[in-house]
């Protein structure tokens, strides 16, 4: 139950170091201390802007023997703004330079969202999106499909896809996606993706697990509630005598997916791993089951402006 097997026998730890949110000048110790403590899955992309500091990370403890490269399971993501066909195996190669390594274990598409390639902010008007139409998810797939063919990529995937998305990839795809990266915690259990990712043979990460507390600005809502002091977890990790933040990651666990509990704090990263020791009774489970209020942290309003050709509800089809 803690690691996820792939078709072609490849495991990866279910439980991994998020790094998104993690500042140069932290990350580099965040990794160090996390594989020093056991984790062998570092989840990473390159619009965090910290791949170079992790790369420097990897290449010491690889350089130390502390891990072997094989032991490790990387995975990192394509940016928005590099989904046509010409821009994804440079981007590859630029993240692979970044961490320093000569291949990557899993490969994402970051969001089915594209934006103009010249574009190094976040998008500000219509104008720095790039429609479906023009650039469709299936273009950018097959490029990175070429570039696993390469050996740069062990496994693909995708990031906050829908079922209907994922249906639509699987349709034209040579490689069927393997993992969908979404956010997924009490709030927001997602029960139907996972049934179709469970039947698909498709792995899932869930992203913000602890509730992304330190998430930006233009994330937060005034009515959020924070998932690490929610009553029915606190009451839960009070009975097992661990902390809430165990309570969460161990669930995700449980339901056999992998989770990226971000920390940059030493203690922390060493008691997220030791989640997948905490034993959840299955009324635990059936208590948490009850908290599931479709809750998004990261909602997909980033996407969402007047005059482009996204919205929220062809985002997420919902
Ligand atoms: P820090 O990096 O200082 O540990 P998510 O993984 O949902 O994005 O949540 C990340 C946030 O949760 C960060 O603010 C991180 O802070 C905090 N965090 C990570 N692990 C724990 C923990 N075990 N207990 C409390 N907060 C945690």
């Amino acid at each position: 139950m803690n690691q996820l097997t792939f078709n072609n026998g490849d495991t990866l730890a279910a439980i991994g170091l998020g790094t998104w949110k993690s500042a140069p000048g932290e990350v580099h110790r965040a990794v160090t201390e996390a594989v020093q403590a056991g984790y062998r899955h570092i989840d990473c992309a390159a619009i965090y802007g910290n791949e170079p500091e992790i790369g420097q990370a990897l290449r010491g403890l690889l350089e130390q023997g502390i891990v072997k490269r094989e032991e490790l399971w990387i995975t990192s993501k394509l940016w928005n703004t590099a989904h046509r066909k010409e821009d994804v195996l440079p981007t590859l190669k630029k993240t692979l330079h970044d961490l320093q390594l000569d291949y990557l274990d899993l490969y994402l598409m970051h969001w089915p969202i594209a934006l103009r390639p010249d574009l190094t902010t976040f998008p500000e008007e219509a104008e720095d999106f790039v429609s479906l139409d023009e650039v469709p998810l299936i273009e950018t797939w097959r490029a990175m499909e070429a570039a696993a063919e390469q050996g740069l990529a062990k496994h693909l995937g995708v990031s906050n896809f829908s079922v209907k998305k994922l249906q639509a990839l699987q349709e034209q795809a040579t490689r069927a996606p393997e993992m969908n990266q979404v956010e997924m915690h009490p709030l927001l259990q997602q029960n139907d993706l996972l049934t179709f990712c469970q039947q698909q043979n498709i792995h899932l990460t869930a992203y913000s697990p602890l509730g992304s507390g330190d998430r930006p600005e233009r994330l937060k809502k005034q009515d959020d509630v924070n998932l690490l002091e929610e009553p029915t977890i606190r009451r839960i990790a009070d009975k097992h005598g661990c902390s809430t933040a165990q309570v969460l990651i161990r669930w995700a666990v449980a339901r056999g997916t992998a989770v990226i509990p971000k920390s940059v704090n030493p203690e922390r990263i060493r008691q997220n791993l030791a989640a997948a020791q905490v034993k959840l009774a299955e009324q635990d489970m059936q208590q948490i089951a009850k908290l599931d209020r479709h809750r998004r942290y990261v909602d997909g309003s980033t996407w969402v402006m007047e005059g482009n050709s996204y919205t929220l509800a062809n985002l997420w089809d919902e």
